[in-house]
């Protein structure tokens, strides 16, 4: 139960600076932020997160018009250092920066609008509504495949191999490479956390020089055999010239290929996790299409897999009442939090689809909205209709647990029997 008027034991605040002190790997907040953010929202929805050493904002107004501020934005102000190392001395990171470097997700305008505009055609949705027989398919194919009398782990066995394959199907790229592609992907991300060692460094940057090597073989290899698919039509944009260079190509796959996964699995375990936990007969969630629909909104606002997205500051400003940020200082924007908002919504703490004021900032908002939101919504529909309809008596084997990675809130195992 999220109680809104005490202090959770493991944080501190000063009401005059509105400093906050909390360590995002603490195991009770690790396993329930809600409780934590009760208390922000009443207490200060903006705040100085001192362990991240910024202000951070979690009020769902704030989260919504901070995201499409456009004097804020995901690049760092060329040499004003910050706490990703600008200045610092980077060489072990050098195949981790050139992805990055042309990453959709880190560019402005007009890299980004270019970019973006290319891959956005195969995202749009009347082009993903045609992937839904497949993803109907794929589903009834790995729930026919789940072991009959003993408990399991849904991660592995269905929430991981479902958008994996769907993305690598349309993006082209060989549905045998799934584990080597997780195992990249994985050592990627590990980048965002906290406190991440040289070590994570080290192998995140090993994984952007393989992940980048493959690509680049495979590239040279489709070019001769071009097919319908994501990578024929950048590879396409990339023999136009100007479009689309080889090194802007690689990273494009590689974070469609990292974000068209990793949301998806922690969402999917998040959302069986929110349905079994209401009891009672899951069927009643998915009764028609509007109400799967509404289903996943709800699991979208109510645990999301992604809780907090940074940008840096273009100008000196103020980005709340009394809260003044200059060039190439960071922001949090807090969106498991604003998600929970009492001032957006009425009960924030109840899962309750079809709300008559359903919203939610899961897929971000402005210039880099997620492009795969309507995919990852399909995925969500089917994969969690299909599971709860045909197996209406799952049940959770063990109490499931949260992996301790803020930035990514999903779980680390959900064990169940069908
Ligand atoms: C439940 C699943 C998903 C969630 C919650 C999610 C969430 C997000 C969020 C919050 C952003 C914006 C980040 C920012 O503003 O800094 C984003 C961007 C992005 N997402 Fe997703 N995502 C999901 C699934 C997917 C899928 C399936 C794909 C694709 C294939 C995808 C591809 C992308 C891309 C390419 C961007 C960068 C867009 C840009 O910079 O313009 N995502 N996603």
């Amino acid at each position: 139960m999220t109680d809104v008027t005490t202090t959770p034991s493991y944080l501190s605040f000063d009401p005059a600076s509105r400093r906050v002190r909390l360590d995002p790997r603490e195991p009770a907040f690790v396993q329930d932020p809600y409780e934590a953010y009760a208390f922000l929202h009443a207490a200060s929805p903006a705040f100085f997160w001192e362990n991240y050493g910024y202000w951070c904002f979690g009020g769902y107004d704030d989260v919504n018009r901070l995201l499409r501020d456009r004097r804020f934005g995901r690049q760092n102000p060329a040499g004003v250092p910050d706490s990703r190392g600008v200045g610092d001395d980077r060489g072990h990171l050098a195949f981790f920066d050139a992805v990055e470097a042309n990453s959709m997700l880190e560019l402005e305008p007009p890299v980004h609008t270019r970019l973006r505009t290319l891959v956005n055609r195969a995202f749009v949705s009347r082009q993903v509504e045609r992937l839904r027989p497949r993803v109907e398919a794929l589903a009834n194919e790995l729930i026919d495949s789940f072991p009959i009398s003993e408990a399991f782990d849904l991660i592995p066995a269905y929430a991981t191999p479902l958008p994996i394959t769907i993305i690598a199907e349309m993006l082209g790229v060989p549905v045998e490479m799934g584990p080597q592609l997780l195992d990249w992907s994985h050592q990627l991300v590990a980048m965002y956390t906290l406190g991440r060692t040289r070590e994570t460094e080290v192998t995140a940057n090993r994984a952007a020089r393989d992940f980048s090597a493959f690509l680049r073989s495979y590239v040279a290899e489709r070019r001769k055999a071009p097919g319908d698919d994501l990578l024929s039509l950048l590879i396409a944009a990339q023999e136009d010239g100007e479009r689309l260079n080889e090194d802007e190509l690689v990273s494009s796959v590689i974070l469609l290929l990292n974000a068209g996964h990793e949301a998806t699995v922690h969402q999917t375990g998040n959302a069986v996790r929110a349905v079994l936990q209401q009891g009672g007969d899951p069927r009643r969630f998915f009764v028609s299409a509007e109400a799967t629909a509404a289903t996943v909104e709800e699991c979208l606002r109510f645990e999301a897999p992604l809780h907090m997205f940074n940008r840096y500051a273009y100008h000196e400003m103020e980005a709340a009442p009394g809260i003044t940020v200059k060039p190439g200082e960071q922001i949090g924007l807090l969106l498991g939090m604003a998600n929970r908002d009492p001032a957006a919504f009425a009960d924030p703490h109840a899962f309750l689809p079809g709300r008559a004021d359903q919203k939610n900032v899961s897929f971000g908002a402005g210039i880099h909205f997620c492009i795969g939101a309507p995919l990852a919504r399909l995925e969500l529909q089917v994969s969690l209709c299909t599971l709860l309809t045909r197996l209406p008596h799952l049940a959770l084997a063990e109490t499931p647990c949260f992996s301790d990675t803020y930035h990514f809130h999903g779980l680390k195992a959900l064990a169940v029997r069908a």
